[in-house]
Formats: structure tokens, C-alpha cells, sequence
């Protein structure tokens, strides 16, 4: 159709620039970094041993297994909190740099605040990074990756701004436990998945459904938390301990369905509305949230007989405090929507508020996630927007990957590592884009959320009928392996 030949028209644009599409032969910079990722609820299983509790997760899998793809929950998922040290084999075997994982709330803090800190839940984390440097594994390690402590959530979880200061708490011990020895801390992962579907749209834990408010009382505490946590690295951590810490945020890339400067502008605002949210108080020169964001959602309200904004407002003091509150750019990315404009739009927050509708072009190759489509040369713009809107900062790629049904052969998994990364390889080297890191998720097939074990994302297997949660390398793990060791792409 002629909305398919326009969008396929489009994907030869880059930025301001048109450049030739096709695979760029060529190696990454020196001292570029590769690694993998994964997080603590969906590997380390172990859910309430060793004086563990309950965290949001828990409660949503146990109290509601009907919502999880499956019916199953991530009690013993890889198993990781036992087979830790498989994790690290394979991890070596593949050649990576760095190994990104995250602390599971409950374990270290079983009571979610700091009255107690668990000797066991140390003792695992101390365990699993001096088996990573031991091997020469670097590890980067997210302080928090969506499982909130229960007892929190009872007192409202990130709606409440007190969540803020438990998790500053939670963070100075994690640098003092840890910080002799990982350098590279991420304060939050995600905070628009956490917030949104967590508080708004009502389908992760805790799976509530505040709409249009929900997600903006969530965000706003996460930016908060996040500025807490870094100032106090900053100053009482990082003079002695000499580590980098950022947040790590993400986006879709948002491709206007048609030229018409109706969905130009709808795409902007679709971005703005998902990274500039976030981004836009940590990384722009003025800080506080986008200015489009203000006026929309100040807009709606007003429409709805509010007298105040449903999106909360940044105090100069908070400003000031997010303003450049991050060492590098954290970016998750996997795929791209198409925006058109949708001045009506009556969902009830994202498209109320952004006023945007969202499709996929039919021809963007499936995959074993409904959301997910193959579109490689938009990570390529999107990286070039945020060099564009936030003055080229140093991206760390924290995520990128696919999931499939499974099974070693995974030659789609193959092509979608090798094309992003091709298209991240000409950011760097045709756009001038600073990109100095990248993760592939994930090291292991793991509990993907609401999804279950029904969307694999691993380069290596796991066989969750096996007691022993053997891992097994599939084709990508090799293939991502040869880019590794090469530095890249040879002819
Ligand atoms: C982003 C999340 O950080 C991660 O937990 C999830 O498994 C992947 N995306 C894939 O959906």
C-alpha cells in the first residue's frame, strides 16, 4: 500500500543525513565493551530462602498466576541464586567484558528497610562478584530492576515519595557492601515500564491502575530516588571508590506513519512522552520535564475540570538535583513503532496524553514477543536523536535483544544481534554518535515478566525440566562470541 512505500522510504533516512542502507564491514572503536545482561527476579529463583521475602513479583505471581503467560512465576526460574557459578562459566566461555545483573531488593533488605540487612543476601552478591573477577568480569550491577519489597508496596510503592529515601537506604548498602569492587552502578532500570505498566496500566506488580496519574506519581518518585542515589555516590561513595553510575532508560524508536507534518510531530511526542520523560530532567541543558509534556498533560487536565496538572511538578531544588545526575546514558532498546496523530485518543493515559496511535508496519519481521518487530535501522535513529536532543552523552546500550520460541538453532536471534549492531556500529562511526558499551539480553533464557517462560531471550538455554537448570549455547551465543573476539564486522 502507499503508507507501506512511504515507510519504507523513510528507512533510508537517517537524522538529516541520507545515507546508503546495507551491512558496514568495520570494527569499534578501542576500548569499546561488550557484554550480557539479566536481572535478579528473573534468574535467581530461591524466592524465599535464605531469610528472602516477598516482593511485588512474588505477590503478583503467587496471588494471580492466571496473568502470567504460562501460569508459572520465577520461584526457581535458572536458579541462578544456586548455579551462580555456571552463570560466570559461560559468561567467560563467551568472551564478554562486563556482566550486568541486578540486587534483589528483599534478599539483601528482607524487611525492605535497613533495620535488618540480610548476612545470606550479602554474602550471595559478595560471592557472585568476586566469582566474576576472578574470571575478569567486570560487573555492573542494577540496584533496581522492578521488585519492589511487599512491605513497601503496602505503603503505596512508588506512588509514595518516601519510596525515595528507602531507596536511597537500599543503595548505600549496596556501595558500601559492594562498591570496593563494582564501578559501574545503574540506579534504576526502566523507570516508564515500571511506572506505567506497574502503576497506571495496570499489568505488571503491582498492577495498578491509576490511570493518567498512576504513572506520573511513580515516574516522578523513580526521578527522585534516582537523584538521591547518585548525589549520595557522588559525594560520600565515589571519592574513595572511583566508580561511574547512571540510570539506564528506554525507548521504541517512533517512525512518523506518513510525512504529514500532523504525525512528524506526533512521533516527537511520542518520544518525548516515553525516553524524554526521563531523560529530559537527567540529560537536557534546562533539565525538568519536557516542555511538551507540561503543556499537554497541562492541557488535558484542564480539559478533564482539574484545577492542576495530573503530571506533578519538579521544584527548582529537584531540578537542580536531577540536572546532569547520571555518568553515561543508559539505553534499553528493541524495537519501533509507527505514530500517527490521534487528537482524540481515548486510552486511557498514553494515547489521552500523547495523543498519538501507534502501529506496526505488517512487513517488520515477527518475533516470539507480540511487541517486539525486527526494525534495525531504527535503533540507529534513535541513537542519533539522543545525540541530537541531549548533546552526544557517552550511551551505555544496557539492553538489546529478541526472544523466540526457542530452540539452539536460532537463526533469527543471529540475524537481529548482527544487524542492531550493525546499525550501532554506523551511529558510531557515520554519525559520530558516542556509544561505548553494549549488552546483549540475555545471557540466559529467564522468566520474561507477564510473559513466563513462554518468550526466550537467551543466547544460551536453559532447561527448566532439569533439575540442574543446564545451560546450553545456542548459534547467536557463538555468533555474538566471533563479533566479541573480532571487535566487530570483517569482511
Ligand atoms: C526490558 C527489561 O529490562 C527486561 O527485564 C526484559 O526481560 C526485557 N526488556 C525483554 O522484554
Amino acid at each position: 500500500s502507499a503508507e507501506i512505500m512511504e515507510s519504507a522510504k523513510n528507512e533510508q533516512y537517517c537524522g538529516e543525513k541520507t545515507v546508503e542502507k546495507g551491512f558496514y564491514y568495520g570494527t569499534f572503536p578501542e576500548g569499546f565493551k561488550f557484554g550480557t545482561a539479566t536481572s535478579a527476579y528473573q534468574i535467581e529463583g530461591a524466592w524465599n530462602e535464605d531469610g528472602k521475602t516477598e516482593n511485588i513479583w512474588d505477590r503478583l505471581v503467587h496471588q494471580n498466576s492466571a496473568v502470567i503467560a504460562d501460569g508459572s512465576n520465577g520461584d526457581i526460574a535458572a536458579d541462578s541464586y544456586h548455579k551462580y557459578k555456571d552463570d560466570v562459566k559461560i559468561l567467560k566461555e563467551l568472551g564478554v567484558e562486563f556482566y550486568r545483573f541486578s540486587l534483589s531488593w528483599t534478599r539483601v533488605l528482607p524487611k525492605g528497610d535497613v533495620s535488618v540487612i540480610s548476612t545470606e543476601g550479602i554474602q550471595y552478591y559478595n560471592d557472585l562478584i568476586d566469582e566474576l573477577l576472578a574470571n575478569g568480569i567486570m560487573p555492573m550491577v542494577t540496584i533496581y530492576h522492578w521488585d519492589l519489597p511487599q512491605s513497601l508496596q503496602d505503603l503505596g510503592g512508588w506512588t509514595n515519595e518516601i519510596m525515595a529515601e528507602y531507596f536511597e537506604d537500599f543503595a548505600r548498602v549496596a556501595f558500601s557492601n559492594f562498591g570496593d569492587r563494582v564501578k559501574w552502578w545503574i540506579t534504576l532500570n526502566e523507570p516508564w515500564v515500571q511506572s506505567v505498566l506497574g502503576y497506571d496500566f495496570g499489568w505488571d506488580a503491582p498492577r495498578l491502575n491509576l490511570h493518567g496519574v498512576g504513572g506520573y506519581l511513580s515516574g516522578h518518585t523513580m526521578l527522585k530516588a534516582h537523584a538521591l542515589a547518585f548525589h549520595l555516590y557522588d559525594k560520600e561513595f565515589r571519592p574513595s571508590q572511583k566508580g561511574k553510575i547512571g540510570i539506564t532508560l528506554e525507548s521504541f524508536w517512533m517512525e512518523p506513519k506518513t510525512s504529514d507534518p500532523k504525525d512528524l510531530e506526533a512521533a516527537e511526542r511520542a518520544l518525548q512522552f516515553e525516553l524524554g520523560w526521563f531523560a529530559h530532567p537527567i540529560f537536557s541543558k534546562n533539565g525538568d520535564y519536557p516542555p511538551l509534556m507540561k503543556q499537554i498533560i497541562g492541557e488535558n487536565s484542564k480539559k478533564e475540570g482539574l484545577k492542576r496538572s495530573r503530571l506533578p511538578s519538579l521544584s527548582s531544588k529537584w531540578i537542580e538535583l536531577l540536572k546532569g545526575s547520571s555518568d553515561f546514558f543508559g539505553l534499553n532498546h528493541y524495537t519501533s513503532y509507527l505514530v500517527e496523530a490521534d487528537e482524540n485518543g481515548q486510552d486511557p493515559s498514553w494515547r489521552r496524553d500523547t495523543r498519538c496511535k501507534t502501529s506496526v508496519n505488517p512487513l517488520w519481521p515477527e518475533t516470539g514477543s507480540p511487541w517486539l518487530k525486527v526494525v534495525p535501522w531504527g535503533f540507529r535513529k534513535l541513537l542519533n536523536w539522543i545525540k541530537k536532543e541531549y548533546n552526544n552523552p557517552d550511551v551505555i546500550v544496557t539492553e538489546n535483544g529478541v526472544s523466540d520460541k526457542g530452540g539452539l538453532a536460532d537463526k533469527q536471534r543471529v540475524a537481529y544481534i548482527t544487524e542492531y549492531m550493525n546499525e550501532m556500529l554506523k551511529a558510531i562511526k557515520l554519525d559520530g554518535c558516542n556509544i561505548s558499551a553494549y549488552t546483549c539480553w540475555s545471557l540466559l533464557d529467564n522468566f520474561e515478566w507477564l510473559g513466563g517462560y513462554t518468550q526466550k531471550f537467551g543466547i544460551y538455554s536453559v532447561d527448566f525440566d532439569d533439575p540442574e537448570r543446564r545451560r546450553t549455547a545456542k548459534e547467536s551465543a557463538k555468533a555474538y562470541s566471533t563479533i566479541i573476539k573480532n571487535n566487530g564486522f570483517l569482511k
